[in-house]
């Protein structure tokens, strides 16, 4: 069994743009509301990111009670801001605040998370068109591309339905001419798919859900949820002991797919900051 090691591609991936980034002089923006404590630590990674890769940051602080159009309107400011090439809105939101809304108001040609109906539509078309691809799926087709793992004629099972995770992950394998199989909450029988898999893409938010009965000898697992066990520990959705005997290459967490979010989030300010010029 091997590793994908996220934490180290991540980094030189966010090395190789330094050059760029010194030349284009784009600034990533982030607009952060209330403290949720994830959050301030993906953003706090962000950060570090940009600083890393000589890329301007700026954060927006916003309050918890902040109205919905009040959100808008900094959405908006920064639409409108020369200075920013790039922004981001992180999530979760308050249950207050309609995430889609908020989404729709964000100018496609910023939009570096690629949430935005104009870059989830470009994906549609064929892997020659993503252009500000949504930055998990993108770092997770980066790191499988690293370790040189074969997509075409795979069995790609994807175990989770989100609009930021599952379903633009397997528009995207389906672009690399895999054939997709997605799960969800409904699914009838999760292990008589996941068992079929030859890649395995976990991205649920539970803890332990996928555990070695459910795959096969040799499978490539891509483990995105990041969940804490009951010691507080950060842990996948997968359990990495019990599945790691069986596959071939495995993504830890902490180390796997959470750096390659942020660095495709990289990747994408310098393509949206030359696109700018
Ligand atoms: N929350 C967790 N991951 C992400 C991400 O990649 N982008 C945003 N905007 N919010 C997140």
């Amino acid at each position: 069994m091997e590793l994908l090691d996220g934490k180290s591609l991540s980094g030189e991936l966010i090395d190789s743009v330094k050059l760029e980034a010194e030349k284009l002089k784009p600034t990533l923006a982030v607009i952060l509301v209330g403290e949720h404590p994830a959050s301030m630590a993906y953003v706090k990674n962000k950060k570090k990111a940009c600083e890393r890769a000589s890329i301007g940051y700026r954060e927006v602080n916003l309050p918890t009670d902040i109205a919905q159009d009040e959100l808008i309107a900094e959405v908006e400011k920064l639409n409108q801001d020369d200075e920013v090439t790039g922004f981001i809105v992180q999530l979760p939101l308050p249950d207050s605040i309609y995430v889609p809304e908020v989404i729709r108001s964000i100018d496609p040609k910023k939009d570096v998370d690629g949430f935005q109906a104009y870059n989830l539509g470009k994906m549609f078309l064929s892997s020659e068109f993503e252009d500000l691809p949504p930055a998990t799926p993108s770092g997770i087709v980066k790191l499988l591309d690293h370790y040189d793992i074969p997509i075409q004629g795979k069995e790609v099972v994807v175990v989770g339905h989100s609009n930021h995770v599952g379903k633009p992950i397997s528009v995207m394998m389906l672009n690399r001419n895999a054939t997709v199989t997605t799960c969800h909450i409904h699914t009838q029988d999760l292990v008589s798919h996941t068992k079929r898999a030859d890649i395995l893409i976990v991205a649920v938010g539970k803890a332990g859900l996928i555990t070695g009965d459910m795959v096969k000898e040799g499978v490539v697992v891509v483990d995105v949820g990041i969940n804490r066990n009951d010691d507080g520990k950060l842990c996948g959705d997968v359990d990495f002991d019990s599945v790691s005997g069986k596959a071939s290459y495995i993504s830890p967490v902490p180390g796997g797919v959470g750096p390659m979010t942020v660095a495709a989030l990289i990747l994408n300010t310098i393509h949206a900051a030359k696109r700018q010029v």
